[in-house]
């Protein structure tokens, strides 16, 4: 689950949600702290704050998963003194013992951004979701539900403990998630021949003959994981709760989908306000067994590793206007790709009404373009094809300001960093020595 997200199906809905990520705009800086579970502790760091005049202008508490005697606090503050915030951390660290985990900020201006080298170290965005899965805001249609949000832990509760490698335990859908999830699949797939793309509806099939895919049946995410990476290589994990935008683009650059697991409030099965399995299985996975849209995806995934958060933003809103909400072409007519479209029966059919406005896909346009979170897209951007979109995705990567290339080596499933400086020397000596070579044969020919 990714922090930019989502809008869901809605008949006559015409809403979304987009959590925004609250780390590092505006000046907002986000902390995690682990406390023992204590009289007095929070109290005591939060005096800390208070005597240097940092405002806190959030705070979430929640038991440790690690520690089972600490509990967890996540807080948002106002970064505008960030010498006094310095001291604050180190005293916290240092003076109370307390482990803070800062989320998101930056420190200097050259200082490139930590990112992942090995597929196994995504394991440690666990520890760092912005949210836990289990809780809900205020119109959440689970929110007064004691039942579903017992459920919801459960959920988070698996995605937090999973690591790397291990299979992704398998759920017993209740008989009321599997009618939700029914609801959702008969009306979808009525529109995915006239709605979706090519890929889509090339791939939907095999999922029903390989996955499991049915109104009766809610797929598995290890079953359908292990047939993306047939594929394409693509797998998924499961998240607990939201991630930032950095840490679920560097997914993609793994061929890693962080995926939701459990199923929308039964009370609204054509509406949910977040990702859930719908979203997923409908939306993103059938286009993650196209090789194109597979590359394309993991491209955005590696531009986003090391860059500046500037940059970060302008993926993520690529990501909005393509993985989510894209339309590409189809001989003279448009189809939908975006998996917030493909999930939305209300969206999916509006955005092909010829009603909202169609642009073509142009990253340093696309990049920049401002979305609505509260109703259906004004515009959508259509792509000439998913290698096009790859090709410009390589191109404006390269106008991203970072000393160093990345490749992924799908062998040893590693991010390879090249810096750039060592790379350019190299190409200098190269040349400069096939330039003797030649010169010395232009004089032996005289
Ligand atoms: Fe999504």
């Amino acid at each position: 689950m990714d922090a930019q997200h989502c809008k869901m199906n809605g008949d006559s809905f015409q809403e979304s949600t987009y959590t925004e990520e609250p780390s590092n705009k505006n000046g907002v800086i986000s902390l995690i702290f682990s406390l023992k579970e204590e009289v007095g502790a929070l109290a005591k760091v939060l005096r800390t704050f208070e005597e240097k005049g940092i405002n806190l202008t959030h705070i979430e508490s929640r038991p440790s998963r690690l520690n089972k005697d600490e509990y967890e606090f996540f807080i948002n503050l106002e970064g505008k003194n960030v010498p006094a915030l310095d001291k604050i951390i180190k005293s916290l660290r240092n003076d109370i013992g307390v482990t803070v985990h800062e989320l998101s900020r930056t420190k200097k201006k050259d200082t490139v951004p930590w990112f992942p080298r090995s597929i196994q170290e995504l394991d440690r965005f666990a520890n760092q979701i912005l949210s836990y899965g289990a809780e809900l805001d205020a119109d959440h249609p689970g929110f007064k539900d004691p039942v579903y949000r017992a459920r919801r832990k459960e959920f988070a509760d698996i995605a937090y403990n999973y690591r790397h490698g291990q299979p992704i335990p398998r759920v017993t859908y209740t008989e009321e998630e599997k009618k939700t999830w029914g609801t959702v699949f008969r009306e979808l797939k009525n529109l995915y021949p006239t709605h979706a793309c090519y890929e889509h509806n090339h791939v939907f099939p095999l999922l029903e003959k390989y996955c499991g895919y049915r109104e009766d049946n809610i797929p598995q995410l290890e079953d359908v994981s292990k047939f993306l990476q047939t594929c394409t290589g693509f797998r998924l994990r499961p998240v607990a709760g939201l991630l930032s935008s950095r840490d679920f683009l560097a997914g993609l650059a793994f061929r890693v989908f962080h995926s939701t697991q459990y199923i929308r409030h039964a009370s609204k099965p054509m509406y949910t306000p977040e990702p859930d399995i719908c979203h997923e299985l409908l939306g993103h996975v059938p286009l993650f067994a196209d090789p194109s849209f597979a590359q394309f995806s993991q491209e955005i995934g590696l531009a986003s590793l090391g860059a500046p958060d500037d940059f970060i933003e302008k993926l993520a809103t690529v990501y909005w206007f393509t993985v989510e909400f894209g339309l590409c072409k189809e001989g003279d007519s448009l189809k939908a790709y975006g998996a917030g479209l493909l999930s939305s029966f209300g969206e999916l059919q509006y955005c092909l009404s010829g009603k909202p406005e169609i642009r073509p896909l142009v990253l340093e346009n696309t990049s920049v373009q401002k979305y609505s979170v509260t109703e259906f897209q004004p515009t959508y951007f259509v792509a000439e094809s998913f290698n096009d979109a790859k090709e410009k995705l390589r191109k404006f990567a390269q106008t991203i300001p970072r000393p160093f290339s990345v490749r992924y080596n799908p062998y040893t499933q590693r991010i390879e960093v090249l810096d750039n400086a060592k790379q350019l020397k190299n190409l200098a000596d190269t040349i400069n020595s096939e330039m003797g070579i030649l010169c010395n044969a232009l004089q032996k020919i005289k």
